[in-house]
């Protein structure tokens, strides 16, 4: 029987895959704190230094590889009808074969002109220049959402969530709002499971089952189950 499964994914979810969380490893690159240098104010006081944080960011991603956890949900869309929300910028749920995935927080292999927010193209390789400009001379940013920005999927996102007859967690701490928020849009009485090694039991989320496990090994197994409905 065919479910609408939405899963709300975060940097957990690509760990395995050999990309760092945010806060698990003190969320910390080459000694400036995320949040110093994903602004709009670290963009106008230090531009380079932003570009080359996103550019070391691609450089790996583009070494990277999805992990089973990525393959599993692809999968799961064999039977289910399968949306992925995701905090992460990478691209690794796509290239597992996931149709469906909506990005809150950006896409690192994008990047978007400063005077023509319309004009987004994908990069090809994993360095952006200043000087790197749109057809109307607009320096190239990271398309990304910063911190202090608006988040644009945020509602359609809620609108998706509200729609779940099953709902996966996976990888996220929980903690950047609005995409934290949410798990509150999901139907009260829709079985939601939350993998992470650090997951815990929700006094604020009813039908919450915590699979303490890496998403490497917890969505699979869930997976396998999911396709037994
Ligand atoms: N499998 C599953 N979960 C894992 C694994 C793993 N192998 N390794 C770590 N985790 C869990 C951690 O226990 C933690 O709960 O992944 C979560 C990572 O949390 P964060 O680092 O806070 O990442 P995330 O929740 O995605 O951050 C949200 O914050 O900095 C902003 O925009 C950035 O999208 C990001 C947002």
């Amino acid at each position: 029987m065919s479910k609408r499964i939405v899963v709300l994914t975060g940097a957990g979810m690509s760990a395995e895959s050999g990309i760092k969380t945010f806060r698990d490893n003190d969320g910390l690159w080459n000694n400036y704190r995320v949040e110093e240098v994903a602004t709009p104010e670290a963009w106008a006081a230090d531009m380079e230094l932003v570009l080359e944080f996103y550019n070391q960011r691609r450089k790996q991603l583009f070494e990277c590889e999805p992990n089973p956890a990525h393959y599993a949900l692809a999968e799961l869309q064999d039977k289910h009808d399968v949306r992925i929300i995701t905090q992460n910028v990478d691209d690794l749920h796509e290239r597992a074969g996931s149709k469906q995935v909506l990005h809150l927080h950006g896409e690192l292999k994008k990047a978007r002109s400063v005077t023509d927010p319309d004009y987004v193209i994908e990069l090809q390789d994993w360095e952006l220049k200043a000087g790197d400009t749109c057809p109307k001379g607009g320096q190239l940013r990271p398309h990304i959402v910063w911190f202090g920005e608006p988040v644009p999927n945020i509602t359609l996102a809620a609108e998706i969530a509200t729609s779940a007859e099953i709902i996966m967690v996976i990888g996220t701490s929980m903690q950047v709002y609005p995409a934290a928020g949410l798990i509150h849009y999901a139907p009260v009485d829709c079985m939601k499971y939350y993998i992470d090694p650090a997951a815990r039991e929700s006094s604020t989320v009813e039908n919450m089952t915590a699979i303490r496990k890496k998403a490497g090994e917890g969505v699979p197994e869930l997976v396998r189950e999911l396709l037994s409905l």
